[in-house]
C-alpha cells in the first residue's frame, strides 16, 4: 500500500444510494477506532515501561509515494503517543550504509518496531536488508521468520495491509470457516499472507495470479475476494457471486474526466462490483487506512514483548 488519500466518503456519490451505503465496508471509520485502541495501549505502556514505545522508519531515496507514505506513519505514530525515529538515506546510499543503519536500530532499546520503506533502489538487495532487522522488531513482518511463523501458526508479526483485510473481514463476516476465498495476487506484501491468514481461518483458498485460466470463472465460486493485483479496475460486476464480500487492495492513479485531473480507482470495478457484491470497500476509505493502523497495532505488541510486559492483542 502506497498511496494514503484524504478523500472522504462524503464526496462519492455513491451515499447517494443507500443500498450502496449498507454494502460499504469503512475502513476510514475502522482504522480510527484501533487507533483510538492502541492509543490507550500506548498510554498504559508509557506509564508502565517509563518510556514511550518507538517506531522507527527508514526511507533511502526520494520516491514521492514513498515520501507521503513515510510522513504519514511519522505523523500518526506521534499522535498514537509513541516516540517516531525517521532516518532517511541518499538514493545512492549503499547497501553497508542501510544496513549499518538497521543494525543501530536493531541494537537501541528506544526503537521497538523499524521499518525499512519499500521499494529500495536497484541496487540494494531488499531481501538482505529485511533479513538483517530483529525479528522481533520486524513490524512490516516480512523477515523469514515472521514469515515463517505465520505459515506454520505460531504467534509473530503479520504484513500490516493483510492483516487490516483480516481484520475488516471478520468485523463484517464474523466467522469466516468453510468460506471459499480467492486471493488475486500474490506478492509476499499482500497476496501470499492474505492466503496464509484466509487458510488460518478455515477458510477454503485459491490464490490467482497473472497466469491463471479463466480468472472470472475462479472468482465467481468466491465468498470471498481479495484483488491486489495493481490493475485499474479489473475485477468486474459478473465475476461476483452474488452476496460476496470484495476487499480491494488496490490503489491506481488513473486520468481523470477532467482534463489534467487524476483520480484513485481499486483493482475493483466499484460501479460494477457493488450491485452485486454483499460487502465491499471503496477507494479510498477502505483497506488504505487500515494499513498504518496495523502497523501502529504491531508496533505495540512489540514493545510489550520487548519490555517484557503482558499484553493481549486481541483485545486491540
Ligand atoms: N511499501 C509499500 N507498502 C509497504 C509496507 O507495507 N511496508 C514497507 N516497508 N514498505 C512498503
Amino acid at each position: 500500500m502506497i498511496v494514503t488519500d484524504a478523500t472522504t466518503l462524503v464526496d462519492s456519490p455513491l451515499n447517494d444510494s443507500p443500498l450502496v451505503e449498507s454494502r460499504l465496508i469503512d475502513g476510514k471509520a475502522f482504522a480510527e477506532g484501533l487507533r483510538g485502541r492502541v492509543a490507550n495501549a500506548a498510554a498504559a505502556f508509557s506509564d508502565k515501561a517509563g518510556r514511550k514505545a518507538g517506531l522507527a522508519v527508514v526511507l533511502v531515496g526520494e520516491d514521492p509515494a514513498s515520501q507521503v507514505y513515510v510522513r504519514s506513519k511519522g505523523k500518526q505514530t506521534v499522535a498514537s503517543g509513541m516516540a517516531s525515529f525517521e532516518h532517511k538515506l541518499p538514493a545512492d546510499a549503499t547497501e553497508a550504509e542501510l544496513l549499518a543503519v538497521v543494525e543501530a536500530l536493531n541494537a537501541d532499546p528506544a526503537v521497538d518496531g523499524i521499518l525499512v520503506q519499500l521499494p529500495l533502489p536497484a541496487h540494494i538487495d531488499e531481501q538482505v536488508v529485511i533479513a538483517a532487522i530483529n525479528p522481533d522488531k520486524d513490524v512490516d513482518g516480512f523477515h523469514v521468520v515472521n514469515v515463517g511463523r505465520l505459515a506454520t501458526g505460531l504467534p509473530g508479526f503479520v504484513p500490516c495491509t493483510p492483516l487490516g483485510c483480516l481484520m475488516l473481514l471478520k468485523d463484517r463476516l464474523g466467522s469466516l470457516s468453510g468460506l471459499d476465498a480467492v486471493v488475486i495476487g500474490r506478492s509476499n506484501i499482500v497476496g501470499k499472507p492474505m492466503a496464509q491468514l484466509l487458510l488460518a481461518e478455515s477458510c477454503t483458498v485459491t490464490v490467482a495470479h497473472s497466469r491463471t485460466k479463466d480468472l472470472a470463472e475462479v472468482v465467481r465460486r468466491a465468498d470471498i475476494v481479495v484483488a491486489a493485483v495493481g490493475r485499474p479496475e479489473m475485477v468486474k460486476g459478473d465475476w461476483i457471486k452474488p452476496g460476496a464480500t470484495v476487499i480491494d487492495v488496490g490503489i491506481n492513479r488513473v486520468p481523470a474526466a477532467e482534463e489534467g485531473k487524476t483520480r484513485l480507482v481499486g483493482d475493483v470495478d466499484f460501479a460494477s462490483v457493488s450491485q452485486t457484491a454483499g460487502a465491499i470497500t471503496p477507494v479510498p476509505g477502505g483497506v488504505g487506512p487500515m494499513t498504518i493502523a496495523v502497523l501502529l497495532r504491531n508496533t505495540m505488541v512489540a514493545a510489550y514483548r520487548n519490555a517484557g510486559l503482558a499484553f493481549d492483542a486481541d483485545a486491540l
